[in-house]
């Protein structure tokens, strides 16, 4: 995979990028990141990536020059991306997601900054917008890097072992069951013993019911469709 990861911070971006399995994946060559700082993209003296808004308010709005410039002369440079823009308000991201991106032969990720983008950034480009959750972080490389991390791992020869990435929480419907290595005691808390066994078909089931039992546990159950009552058949007065 080739990676385009445009930031304001590549400073900040890069040793994680360096360590770890984003590492080894650069190293097996099987990942290339090229970190594109936007700001290189600016003509004024002040090499000005913000603005006020039109309307007023608080904060900064990128600018769309440089980031438009920034995306075609690295498309220009290195082929069409398949284009990922990181916004609280786009697709919560899942392991689904992450599948799905570990495919891209050529994957860009933008990075925002103060109060986010000029509207015409996210309308004038084709983009795959995506969030990492529902709360507001202060830029994007944080959600850059989890997206990229998470997908990286799931491209074939990149994890160790890949059946791990198979057993996963979220590759089923099922949490991961609980792990446990050496030593057999610690601190008086015992490795349960049927993982001592031997009995690989025993070991299996233990996993499975302790997946199903964590999955329980940890997730809220469906909920129940509300119950019909008379007045859903009653015409609305409003005509609507
Ligand atoms: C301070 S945020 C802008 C928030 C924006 N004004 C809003 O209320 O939606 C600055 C940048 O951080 C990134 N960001 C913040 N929260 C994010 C999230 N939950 N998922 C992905 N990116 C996020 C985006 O790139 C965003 O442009």
């Amino acid at each position: 995979m080739l990676c385009a990861l445009l930031t304001l911070f590549p400073g900040a971006v890069r040793p994680y990028l360096d360590e770890s399995i984003l590492g080894i994946a650069q190293r097996q060559g099987l990942l290339q990141v090229e970190c594109v700082d936007f700001r290189e993209f600016t003509h004024d003296r002040h090499r000005t990536v913000d603005d006020r808004p039109f309307g007023g308010g608080p904060g900064m709005v990128l600018k769309p020059e440089p980031i438009f410039e920034a995306v075609e002369v690295t498309e220009q440079r290195l082929g069409v991306f398949h284009k990922v823009l990181l916004c609280p308000r786009g697709r919560r991201f899942d392991q689904a997601k992450a599948r799905e991106l570990s495919e891209c032969e050529r994957l860009l990720l933008l990075c925002g900054r103060y109060e986010g983008f000029d509207e015409r950034i996210r309308t004038g480009m084709e983009w795959d917008e995506i969030s990492l959750g529902d709360f507001v972080l202060a830029g994007g490389e944080l959600a850059a890097l989890s997206v990229l991390e998470a997908s990286v791992r799931l491209i074939p020869g990149v994890l160790g072992c890949a059946e791990s990435a198979i057993s996963e929480s979220f590759e089923t419907e099922l949490f991961d069951y609980p792990h446990y290595t050496r030593p057999r005691v610690f601190r008086g808390m015992e490795v349960p013993e049927i993982l001592i066994s031997g009995d690989h078909g025993a070991v299996a089931r233990w996993r499975r019911a302790e997946a199903e039992r964590l999955t329980a546990l940890h997730r809220e159950p469906p909920v129940p469709p509300a119950p019909h009552t008379d007045s859903d058949d009653q015409p609305d007065p409003s005509g609507t």
